[in-house]
């Protein structure tokens, strides 16, 4: 069976005790060995989380990293940092830090080079506002943000990549776009990979509003290789439910 990532994405939800409860019943999950899981969780509990969660199939990762390598930046986080800590991945682009705090793709591609350079996987997060979609300009939107956040960086260099289709107007809505439309969207930013790197395998998952009830339909979409998951990764059976899915 092919393998699928389950990745959540705790966002600014979670607290000491939620992730306390999370880790515990988490450790008991039935073996899975089909599913790669990932957590992209807050700074402060990042390191934490890397000590107290089995990494064999459970990659932990960060939510953001600065876009400059070292130096006086107050606030920021370096991927030498994370790396430090032993993350082993890191979002880069999510529409959340697009819209809301201007990340342009020249800083995400910063973000993408600086992570390659100390072996951290990036997982880059591209999609669609509503507007775009209503103007049927998806396509052009997402190859855009490949392109951009790409650009200059060595093929060999991008094998590591991971990429997230998440449709912006999906993500904590309740919407999920259609299968459809999911397997069109995932086919293209394949496509656009394939163009960009060569013969490269990169896995693209989908992430907008899945949950245990729609995410066997979503991961049966032979093209999506797994789901980045938002609200519903806040509750640890919620989560393992939507890995279930894939054995289903
Ligand atoms: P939701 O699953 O809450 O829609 O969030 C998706 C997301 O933003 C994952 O990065």
């Amino acid at each position: 069976m092919k393998k699928k990532y389950i990745f959540g994405n705790w966002k600014m939800s979670v607290d000491s005790a939620l992730i306390h409860g999370f880790v515990a019943k988490f450790a008991q999950r039935r073996d899975l060995p089909n599913i790669e899981f990932g957590l992209a969780v807050p700074f402060v509990y990042l390191d934490n989380v890397v000590c107290s969660i089995d990494s064999s199939n459970c990659l932990i990762g960060a939510q953001n990293v600065c876009e400059y390598q070292k130096g006086a930046y107050t606030g920021e986080i370096s991927a030498e940092m994370l790396a430090d800590i032993g993350a082993k991945f890191c979002l880069v682009g999510h529409s959340e830090r697009r819209h809301i705090f201007n990340e342009s793709n020249l800083s995400i591609n910063h973000k993408i080079i600086n992570l390659l350079d100390k072996d951290i996987i990036p997982l880059l997060c591209i999609g669609e506002t509503l507007q775009e979609y209503e103007q049927c300009t998806t396509k052009a939107v997402l190859a855009k943000q490949l392109e951009e956040c790409l650009q200059g960086i060595d093929a060999d260099k991008l094998k590591r990549l991971m990429v997230a289709y998440e449709p912006v107007w999906a993500i904590g809505t309740g919407k999920t776009a259609t299968t459809k439309e999911i397997a069109d969207c995932v086919d293209f930013t394949k496509d656009t990979l394939h163009s960009i790197l060569g013969d490269v395998q990169i896995p693209v998952l989908y992430g907008g509003s899945v949950n245990d009830k729609n995410a066997g339909e979503i991961l049966s979409i032979d093209v999506v290789d797994g789901a980045l998951i938002g609200g519903a990764s806040l509750d640890v059976d919620k989560f393992l439910a939507i890995a279930d899915k894939v054995l289903d």
